[in-house]
């Protein structure tokens, strides 16, 4: 298959260019100097918005911010269906600065590459359909412990139980909406029909390791994993350290901590299935106080939901187990459950078509880490989260990944290079033309 992007290899390398810069000018807008940390409906959260939004009319795009406060960019007539191009711009603390953003610039690049000259001095969309960007607002969940909070309310998914949860410092959903200068009454004016709608695509570093270690620059993503987080709570009892002798110790963060053991073996025995502690905390907190209470965090994916509410169940066994054993009671709160979403076969195939058109143009690598010559590129399953996951139930929803050295993310060493953003943007546009020559 011929390229069919106009584009030259000069074109796409200042925009893989402008993407590298604009993700380290993004990286500058944090709530702790030093790190990167940007949350759901925070003033750093405004800051974003408004720079997208300014690059998005950049591109040509109208712009507005909905009612989650995601920040949406549209190239295209009113009453057209749009493709949507999207990712998300808030992070996870001590923050790398590519997981999420990196695609919504990529998605930005794509408009800038497909738009033609319209009547009247603007930009139009030359395809069947119109191109949307859409920078999501909340797909890490760092704030209140849900994820996906921004492409839920645009998939028409939001729950009304949401508006409690808290963050850190007790203030609810529903208040910070309210701070942020959201109307909490208006959430369902975020939410799609699968009528307007045409496809979504997104591009993300791959957050794990195996396109470096295969020497390939791009993956078509099969499935996003299915994910449920929970807030675990153990109640034991604070007595002296010293003057409590062993057979009386009910000590909350021992059974805690046999827990997340506990997680590592049963997950380990599982085929993609991986289970993560990643909050550990004891109460009162003393040297010298056995822990009368301990709270965890878990974090449980699969690719199957079936798979992983199994293993989920034999966790819980195991539990009761341990705290029998140690006289302790344990309780589990589900905050943040998704189910395991299917790229569909149609937009697998045209971001298929997509890599292997960078093939096609190798001096778009010059100086780059090599593409792939293969023929057939990788398809990787994804155990990392993606907004694809609440998007799906409205619309088709294909992934494009790219090399991440080391596979290392959610930390700052996270890295993507420019000749693979540069590639990356070449098979995302050149899906989306893929995309445009399929029935409608
Ligand atoms: C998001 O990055 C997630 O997979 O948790
Ligand atoms: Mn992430
Ligand atoms: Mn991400």
């Amino acid at each position: 298959m011929t390229t069919r992007l106009g584009a030259t290899p000069d074109e796409v390398a200042t925009a893989a260019r402008r993407v590298m810069a604009r993700c380290d000018e993004l990286a500058h807008v944090t709530s702790t100097p030093g790190r990167i940390e940007r949350v759901y409906l925070s003033p750093e959260h405004a800051r974003v918005n408004r720079l997208a939004a300014e690059w998005m009319r950049e591109a040509g795009m109208t712009t507005r911010q909905d009612a989650a406060g995601n920040q949406v960019g549209r190239l295209g007539p009113p009453e057209a269906p749009a493709l949507v191009i999207g990712s998300h711009l808030d992070t996870v603390p001590d923050a790398g600065r590519y997981d999420g953003i990196a695609g919504v610039l990529m998605g930005l690049e794509v408009v800038r590459l497909l738009r033609a000259p319209g009547a009247d001095g603007g930009w139009v969309s030359p395809l069947p359909f119109a191109l949307e960007v859409i920078a999501f607002s909340d797909e890490e969940g760092t704030r209140f412990g849900k994820a996906l909070l921004g492409s839920s309310a645009v998939a028409g998914q939001w729950d009304d139980a949401w508006w409690t949860l808290t963050d850190a410092e007790g203030t609810t959903v529903r208040e910070a909406f309210l701070d942020f200068g959201l109307d909490p009454g208006r959430i369902g004016e975020a939410a799609r029909r699968p009528s307007e709608l045409v496809a979504y695509l997104e591009a993300h570093i791959e957050q794990g390791p195996e396109l470096d270690r295969r020497g390939e620059s791009l993956a078509v993503v099969s499935s996003i994993a299915s994910a449920r987080r929970f807030q675990l709570v153990v109640e034991g009892e604070a007595r002296h350290a010293g003057g409590t002798p062993y057979d009386m110790r009910r000590d909350a963060l021992l059974g805690a901590s046999e827990s997340a053991l506990a997680v590592e073996r049963l997950c380990r025995a599982e085929h993609h299935i991986i289970g993560t502690v990643g909050q550990l905390e004891a109460f009162p907190g003393a040297v010298n106080i056995v822990p009368g209470e301990a709270r965890f965090s878990l974090d449980l994916r699969g690719e199957f939901d079936g798979a992983r509410d199994r293993v989920w169940d034999a966790i819980s066994r195991e539990l009761d187990d341990i705290m029998g054993r140690r006289h302790l009671r344990w309780t589990a709160r589900e905050v943040h459950s998704a189910p395991a979403v299917f790229c569909a076969p149609l937009l697998q195939d045209v971001l298929r078509e997509g890599i292997l058109s960078t093939v096609a143009t190798p001096s778009l690598t010059a100086g780059a880490p090599a593409a792939s010559g293969r023929e057939d590129p990788a398809t990787l399953f994804s155990p990392a989260g993606h907004d694809g996951m609440a998007i799906g139930s409205i619309t088709d929803v294909g992934m494009l990944f790219l090399r991440n050295p080391d596979g290392i993310s959610h930390h700052p060493d996270e890295a993507v290079s420019e000749g693979d953003v540069g590639l990356g943007i070449r098979a995302l546009a050149e899906a989306v033309l893929h995309r445009a020559a399929e029935p409608a």
